[in-house]
């Protein structure tokens, strides 16, 4: 058991995968509890799911910093407030720098809409459209310091349907990526991970 369990989610958007560990927190077996929830969009839908299912919220701004290492600073400190076991990125769309990575390293995951290594950043869909691939799928892995490069913990495949546009694929996505992040979640905080010693890009879900 990875510590208590306490899960701090950061999220930029919509928060429909933060409804789905809402949802899941909320049943009586599910091992992970979310115990805050941090933006760096005011108004991003997130924060109110949060607050509709009574989880407390942070917002951290970067307008509101001199520059970019004093808001990760900030971001890492808000994470700190609410002293969580796991940190899941889900849709939060901003890199974070070292005082992030190095104070989380294999406590931190982010989910993200391609199967990685292909397609990494913020147009993860879209690009994988453009490129004319008939698979895609969505990565959940650990957070390090690169883009989307952190070991790889669970992926999921989706075909690309010839009619296809960004949005209708990304939300066949985001239904298994939903149901793989709960389940990605709870197997990190019950077993953890397993990093290879030989090949550290290697980790596997206990
Ligand atoms: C998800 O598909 C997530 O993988 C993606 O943003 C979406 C968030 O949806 N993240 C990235 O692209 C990060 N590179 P949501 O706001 O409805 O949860």
């Amino acid at each position: 058991m990875l510590g208590n369990g306490r899960v701090v989610v950061l999220a930029s958007g919509a928060g429909t995968t933060l409804a789905a560990l809402l949802a899941a927190h909320e049943q009586p077996g599910y091992p992970a509890r979310i115990v805050g929830v941090i933006s760096d969009q005011p108004t991003a839908a997130a924060l109110d799911r949060a607050r509709d299912a009574g989880v407390a919220t942070a917002v951290v701004a970067l307008a509101d910093f001199d520059d970019r290492d004093a808001w990760n600073v900030a971001v890492a400190a808000a994470i700190d407030v609410f002293n969580p076991d796991l940190v899941v990125l889900a849709g939060f769309m901003r890199v974070l720098g070292s005082p992030f990575v190095e104070r989380w390293a294999g406590r931190s995951i982010n989910t993200h809409p391609s199967l990685l290594p292909a397609f990494p950043g913020a147009h993860g869909v879209r690009d994988a459209l453009a490129h004319g691939v008939k698979v895609t799928g969505c990565t959940v892995h650990l957070v390090d310091a690169g883009l989307d490069t952190g070991p790889i913990l669970s992926q999921v495949a989706v075909s690309v349907e010839p009619d296809d546009d960004e949005a209708t694929l990304h939300e066949r996505i985001k239904t298994v990526e939903r149901d793989l992040l709960v389940d990605t979640v709870a197997r990190m905080v019950t077993g953890g991970v397993a990093i290879d010693v030989v090949n550290s890009r290697r980790a596997t879900l206990r």
